[in-house]
């Protein structure tokens, strides 16, 4: 087990955005988080990070406690997130944007600059490296975000909706890179509007609503949840998916 949130609470005055939430990621899978607009995911993204200390709860992190440490600290010991935001640094180019993650790690400038090729490789921006990051198209933004993030040396990455906004051409080659970060054997939490996008690469999901966990398992058993179809999924997402399933075991 990498990452294990403990009954994590977080209050924003009377309201609470993360109620008594638990559950665990596996070392090297995809665990989705989804769950409707105002749910807690982006809250408890920031409660993991360290970004915002929780109100009640523990979370530990490759075997250490990392409840109220500091995120700079977090994201040492491998923990790191993306900004639903993405928020490059407009005027250095691309390739600098994603320097100054590799200098995270603690590497020395020849290795971070190898380290920085290598993640604008894996996330498809070879031709955008000397390009200003302002510059870049959602898709490339959202790319160059990933990028950032990965070239920390991460031990789990959490994505939070990476692929919000773009074409369907654009999730396609999201999806790819996330299954290169997964091949490198980087655990990945991904919170995700796009139900086509993560259940189909998820090894686990977790259901939120209204700050508590309504539901977790594999996708196949999330998609005929009833709490889950009535909290978020509706039953028109449902039906399209059990009709496919149908087709598949008819042929
Ligand atoms: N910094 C904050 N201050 C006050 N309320 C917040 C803050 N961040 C989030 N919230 C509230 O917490 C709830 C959960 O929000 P959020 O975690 O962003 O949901 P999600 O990412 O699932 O859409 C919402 O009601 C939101 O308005
Ligand atoms: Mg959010």
């Amino acid at each position: 087990m990498l990452l294990e949130v403990r009954d994590v609470t977080k209050n924003f005055g009377a309201l609470v955005a993360n109620d008594r939430v638990s559950f665990t990621v596996d070392q090297g899978t995809i665990v989705g988080l989804i769950g409707p607009n105002g749910a807690g995911k982006t809250t408890l993204f920031n409660c993991i990070s360290g970004l915002y200390p929780t109100t009640a709860g523990r979370i530990f992190f490759d075997g250490t406690e990392i409840t109220g440490l500091p995120s700079f600290r977090i994201a040492r010991l491998g923990a790191v997130r993306t900004f639903q935001v993405v928020r490059p640094l407009k005027e250095m180019t691309v390739f600098d944007n994603v320097l100054v993650g590799a200098f995270l790690q603690g590497a020395g400038s020849k290795k971070a600059r190898a380290t920085a090729e290598e993640c604008i490789r894996m996330c498809n921006l070879a031709e955008f490296t000397n390009k200003p990051a302002g510059d870049l198209p959602i898709g490339g933004k959202k790319r160059l975000e990933l990028a950032r993030a990965l070239a920390t040396g991460p031990k789990l990455l959490m994505l939070d909706e990476v692929m919000a906004g773009l074409t369907s051409t654009e999730v396609k080659g999201a999806l790819e890179v996330i299954h290169g970060i997964r091949r490198q054997g980087i655990t990945l939490l991904i919170v995700e509007h796009i139900m086509e996008a993560i259940m189909p690469i998820a090894d686990k999901v977790v259901v939120l609503d209204g700050g508590i966990k309504i539901a977790e398992g594999p996708p196949d058993r999330i998609i005929d949840d009833e709490r889950v179809i009535s909290a978020y999924l509706g039953t028109k997402f449902s039906r399209r998916l059990q009709a496919k399933r149908e087709e598949r075991n008819n042929a």
